[in-house]
């Protein structure tokens, strides 16, 4: 099984590369940007033309939800044309692509976890990008998976998490807003569940959402990881209700991850316990 990573550079494709030690029958190509660029056709060409891939894990991205909304070229060139391509050359080749995807493909007003066929209608230039990118993959590949998740975070890179370990390091009050409920996601399972799915090579095609158990807003996230590491003090975390970002974001956008647990006999952690792993 020969299985192509892009964006190997980023937390998920680090993580990948982490959970891979694991599948010593699968022969990984790890491509970071410098090797593959997915905006780029002749980059696609020349990995395809030098390889042949059985599934290709496309966690490459533009990933900046902020950035986005004054970066709107960027934004479509990456996570809608540059997966075009990647899903042109996937089909050509007969390589199942799996594509990761986010909550942000919905706005947020259902009021419970969404699944897999509610409608979409994203808020902000991120998710509008990465929908049309599902909506390519749909139309191009016949073997392929979208993974969708939600609220990524990891050992790896600029994420929430890091970000609040950094600030109790610093001695710094961290203020985290209530406004929105989502689920905390440890990317090293979203890897594992990727793996899972190689590996039961089960051709259960279509979109899928995966993310740990349960929910939170992001003052319980940063609360319990400075409950869980005993550095939560009467100063260092303080809430707001209105947290003013260039991005609209989803109110609640909890996934309902019944379709992964069922189809590929994988439950996922509750969140809480989860993060408990990642920081013991
Ligand atoms: N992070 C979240 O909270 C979250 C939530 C839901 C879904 N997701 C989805 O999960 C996936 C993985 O996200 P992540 O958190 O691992 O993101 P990340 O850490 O930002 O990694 C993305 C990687 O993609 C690379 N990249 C960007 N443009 C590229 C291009 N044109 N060609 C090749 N590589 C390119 C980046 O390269 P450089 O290192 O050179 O910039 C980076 O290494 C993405 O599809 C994202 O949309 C993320």
């Amino acid at each position: 099984m020969k299985i192509l990573v892009t964006g190997a550079n980023g937390q998920l494709g680090k993580c990948i590369k982490d959970a891979a030690v694991n599948y010593r029958d699968f022969d990984f190509l790890f491509a970071t940007r410098g090797l593959l660029n997915i905006e780029s056709e002749e980059s696609i060409s020349e990995i395809f033309k030098n390889n042949r891939f059985d599934y290709c894990i496309n966690a490459a991205a533009y990933t900046n939800v902020e950035k986005a909304e004054s970066d709107q070229e960027n934004a479509f060139l990456t996570n809608a044309e540059g997966v075009k391509q990647l899903a042109k050359h996937c089909e050509e080749n007969n390589t199942t692509l799996i594509q990761i995807s986010t909550d942000y493909v919905f706005d947020g007003k259902k009021g419970s976890p969404y699944s897999e066929d509610d409608t979409t209608s994203p808020l902000n230039v991120y998710g509008a990008s990465k929908l049309l990118g599902e909506q390519y993959v749909q139309e191009i590949c016949q073997a392929h998976y979208i993974l969708r998740t939600s609220w990524l975070y990891s050992q790896y890179g600029h994420n929430f998490y890091n970000t609040v370990l950094r600030f109790a390091k610093e001695g710094k009050t961290l203020t985290v807003t209530t406004e929105q409920t989502g689920t905390p996601t440890n990317a090293n399972d979203l890897a594992e569940a990727i793996l899972t799915i190689i590996k039961s090579n089960s051709k259960k095609y279509g979109i899928y959402n995966f993310s740990n158990q349960g929910e939170a807003t992001w003052y319980d996230f940063a609360k319990e990881i400075l409950t869980q590491t005993n550095q939560l003090t009467e100063t260092n975390l303080a809430k707001t209700d209105y947290y003013r970002t260039f991005a609209a974001r989803p109110k609640y956008s909890v996934l309902d991850t019944r379709k992964y647990k069922n189809t590929f006999n994988e439950a996922a952690l509750d969140w809480r316990k989860s993060l408990s792993f990642l920081l013991n």
